[in-house]
């Protein structure tokens, strides 16, 4: 392998040998290129394999389904909004219903501000700490399911309780965020709670 040969150029006086690399070298750089071909095709193209970010979704959902399969069993408490609500999967799957536009976005927007399309929306900003009927996870609970059908909100416990509880949960998210939006309902009161 080596030439002992000499290659033209010098930097400050300094020269190479003209020799070729050593092929335990080039089978690594080979092999890697092997697999990276292998790789591309089964997390890419086929998408068989999960990327990192979805299978720690995965997992999250795992242990959210858990945690709701408990939460199913039990009465709902203050204490069970706020574990599911500290739950990753449940948190994405209360935003996944806020934000259909056929359901909480058409009055409360879809970043929850109250701003539908620009303009104030039907319903208040849900990320201040503001609220009308009251900022505990059991109130929020209470409105979401119940509604408040005689001020335009609509009653949810017909979609079942975890639509209910993964929104709620989602809203407890939100709370204090205090995205700019829709400016506080008259008579809303400051959730003294904390987050
Ligand atoms: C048709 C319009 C409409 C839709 C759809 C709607 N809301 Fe509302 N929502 C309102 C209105 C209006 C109020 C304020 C009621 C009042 O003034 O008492 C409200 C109030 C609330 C409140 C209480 C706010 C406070 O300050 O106490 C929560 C929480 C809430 N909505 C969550 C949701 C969720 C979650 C959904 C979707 C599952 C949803 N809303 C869908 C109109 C809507």
């Amino acid at each position: 392998m080596t030439t002992g040969e000499l290659r033209e150029h010098a930097f400050d006086g300094i020269q190479e040998f003209d020799n070729r690399l050593p092929n335990w070298w080039l089978w690594t750089f080979y092999s890697a290129c092997l697999f990276s071909i292998g790789y591309w095709i089964w997390f890419h193209t086929l998408g068989v394999g999960e990327l990192p970010p979805e299978a720690y979704m995965t997992e999250q959902r795992a242990a959210a389904a858990v945690i709701e399969a408990e939460a199913a069993k039990n009465p709902v408490t203050e204490a069970s909004l706020n574990k599911l609500a500290s739950e990753p999967a449940v948190v994405a799957e209360g935003e996944k219903i806020f934000k259909t536009a056929s359901l909480c976005a058409q009055c409360h927007g879809p970043d929850a501000n109250g701003m539908v399309g620009g303009v104030n929306g039907v319903g208040p900003n849900l990320t201040d700490n503001r609220w009308i009927h009251g900022g505990s996870a059991m109130e929020i609970y209470r409105t979401i399911s119940d509604g408040w059908p005689e001020k335009g909100m609509a009653s949810w416990k017909g979609f079942g309780p975890m639509f209910v509880q993964r929104s709620t949960a989602y809203v407890l998210s939100l709370r204090g965020k205090n995205l700019p939006g829709k400016p506080p309902e008259e008579g809303a009161t400051e959730y003294a709670g904390g987050k």
